[in-house]
């Protein structure tokens, strides 16, 4: 095991770093799961999945289930959280006990307050919280089935949520992991390429402007892997943009066809 920066827990600070032996791509350069080193898993994302939220979504990247919840813009309470000039937002990720599977014991730990806390900071940095002083905007993100790359999915499900719940942003944020497995730079690490893989780098952009609004790395690549590693995860965030478009677009053509369909009963009724 090797010591390094930054973020890691868990499992990954067992393995990753050091278990280029495990081969998890093949001479051919196809990986375990069936995919090219620049695949991204099969990608699902529906947008105002759940009726109590003010905006929802569910994203699959993989075997990756998550679904994300908005409230607000609220009034903040406890009231000494409030910022006269701004809103808040205070993001919570959380892995229920079925999701992975060694059974995930409930309730906040390292690693889960990690994660809420730079999905919160990048919202920060997206939504127009000047428009909205003293609120807060809270966002849920359950993982209901983990296998790596949870914290990409969950920020990418929760900015669809956001823009459902009709919240001014910058843009939506897709967000996907890069990492290097077998001296490789590879797209999208599933489980297997997490846990032996040599580095693990999530990075979240914001598509309109082409800023890097999130980038963090575990393990160890060459400058010239990192450069690679962000071309790729850039290009595939372009890629997940166009399915969160995609999938705000169907959640409203749905919308407007029911409404549709309300406004025309009354004038049949008329007519008969
Ligand atoms: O999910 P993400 O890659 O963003 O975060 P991670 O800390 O790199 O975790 C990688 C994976 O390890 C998760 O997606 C889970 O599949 C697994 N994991 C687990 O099995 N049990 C935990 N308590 C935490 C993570």
């Amino acid at each position: 095991m090797q010591a390094r920066t930054g973020r890691g827990f868990g499992i990954k600070v067992m393995t990753m770093g050091g278990n280029s032996n495990v081969k998890l791509i093949s001479d051919d350069g196809i990986r375990v799961d069936g995919r090219k080193v620049d695949e991204l898993r099969p990608i699902r994302i529906e947008a105002g999945v759940l009726k109590r939220a003010d905006g929802s979504a569910y994203v699959e990247f993989g075997k990756n289930k998550v679904l994300a919840a908005v409230y607000g813009p609220r009034e903040c309470h406890p009231r000494h959280m409030q910022n006269p000039a701004k809103a808040i937002i205070q993001c919570k990720y959380n892995m229920i006990a079925f999701s992975v599977n060694d059974r995930k014991r409930p309730g906040p730990d390292r690693r889960s307050v990690e994660i809420s806390k730079i999905i919160s900071e990048a919202f920060e940095y997206v939504v127009f919280t000047e428009n909205f002083p003293r609120t807060s905007i809270d966002v849920y993100i359950e993982v209901l089935q983990a296998n790596a790359g949870t914290r990409c999915a969950g920020l990418t499900a929760a900015s669809v949520a956001l823009a459902d719940a009709g919240i001014p942003m910058k843009d939506l944020v897709p967000a996907v992991a890069v990492g290097k497995v077998n001296d490789q730079v590879v797209l999208d690490l599933q489980k297997e390429e997490d846990n032996f893989g040599q580095a693990d780098l999530p990075i979240a952009i914001i598509p309109r402007t082409g800023e890097v609004l999130l980038l963090q790395m575990d393990g160890h690549m060459t400058r010239a892997e990192f450069d690679q590693a962000i071309e790729m995860g850039v290009g595939a965030c372009k890629r997940i943009y166009d399915l969160q478009k995609d999938a705000l677009a169907r959640r409203y053509s749905v919308e407007k066809s029911e409404e549709d369909q309300l406004e025309e009963a009354p004038a049949e009724t008329q007519e008969g």
